[in-house]
């Protein structure tokens, strides 16, 4: 068990932000797969993303890799409400947290998805006491804020560069400071030299603050490492049939209509791995008790039980994954709890 601010995961095990975790279906398959201790959503944007032929996944015929063109979802945070209220109140399943990842490059239209998702948690709160008496619903509600996606066009992944960051921590943390019980983690992105953690790790210690008590709180309860690596290229001879897309374009050659696109899975394992462990060092050395308990989820390349206890022994508290789902379905959670 790991508590992460309010959530409680059990076992410290998760599927990550992705296209499997896009619909209803999917999303209470993955909450009844009792493999997994909190589910998180595709991320979702208030409008829904514009999906088109263009963006898809193409999966490795010689290891367990991915590489997409995906945006974000196509359901906007509405259905994604409508669907996490009827999973957390419906009975029969086993409770379990629900991360629901959002994004946008536009703080106001960020401040808009947070309002709806505390819009959500306020509902749960007044159905919490007729539900089983104990449990606050609204406790079971976590948002990841996608800053890594690298595929949306002329929209660099804002993890990248600060000050575009910035303005959306700022927002992250408005709602953290109005309601401390939220729970706020960042889906972050591959980074590849040390002045890029370090930087992130000053950049999030500036919103450390006493709280109650006197207690120093900070508005992020934990960070996912990583998202995919992008700029990345498969050929169609390196991927399954049933992942080509046909083209009759001169790059047909391509595993993806977009050439370019986000690697997931073994190939990107090691680099994940040193991403887990780099923030794990940073965060565990800081002077400031409130970043110092700040989770690392640690995802990428996690397909098989040696990398999932690679990642812990790197240092993140829960892990999760995305590619082995994409090829096994929710049983790549029982291969993992071998
Ligand atoms: C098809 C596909 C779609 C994805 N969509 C999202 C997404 O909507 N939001 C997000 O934060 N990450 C997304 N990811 C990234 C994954 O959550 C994960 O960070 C990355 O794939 C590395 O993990 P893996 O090696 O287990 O695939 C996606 C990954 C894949 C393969």
């Amino acid at each position: 068990m790991v508590q992460v601010h309010s959530l409680n995961i059990s076992p410290p095990l998760i599927n990550s932000s992705c296209a499997w975790a896009s619909d209803y279906a999917q999303l209470r398959e993955l909450y009844q797969c009792a493999e997994i201790g909190a589910i998180t959503t595709r991320t979702a944007t208030l409008k829904g993303f514009n999906q088109d032929e263009t963006h898809t996944v193409a999966f490795s015929n010689t290891s367990v890799t991915t590489v997409n063109s995906y945006g974000y979802s196509p359901h906007p945070l509405a259905s994604y409400i409508e669907w996490v209220y009827e999973l957390l109140t419906s009975s029969g399943a086993r409770l379990k947290p629900v991360i629901i990842s959002v994004t946008d490059s536009d703080p106001d239209k960020l401040r808009e998805l947070l309002s709806q998702i505390q819009s959500l948690r306020s509902r749960l709160r007044a159905v919490s006491s007729g539900h089983d008496g104990t449990s606050d619903l609204s406790r079971f509600v976590a948002i990841e804020l996608n800053t890594s996606c690298p595929n949306i066009k002329s929209k660099p992944p804002p993890a990248y560069t600060l000050p575009l960051l910035k303005p959306l921590l700022n927002v992250l943390a408005e709602s953290f400071y109005e309601d401390g019980t939220l729970t706020i983690g960042l889906k972050l992105p591959p980074y590849i030299y040390l002045t890029q953690f370090s930087d992130l790790v000053d950049c999030l210690a500036q919103y450390s603050r006493a709280g109650d008590k006197e207690i120093l709180t900070i508005p992020f309860a934990f960070l996912t490492c990583t998202n995919t690596l992008g700029s990345s290229l498969l050929f169609t001879d390196q991927v399954l049939p049933r992942s080509t897309t046909p083209s009759s374009d001169v790059q047909s050659s391509f595993a993806l209509p977009t050439g370019l696109g986000g690697l997931g899975g073994d190939a990107m394992h090691s680099l994940a791995l040193g991403n887990v462990y780099t923030f794990s060092q940073l965060l565990a050395s800081s002077e400031d008790a409130a970043v110092k308990d700040i989770k690392v989820i640690g995802v990428g390349g996690v397909t098989n039980p040696e990398a999932r206890k690679r990642m812990h022994a790197a240092g993140a508290s829960v892990v999760g994954c995305a590619t082995l789902l994409g090829f096994k379905g929710v049983e790549g959670f029982k291969l993992l709890s071998q």
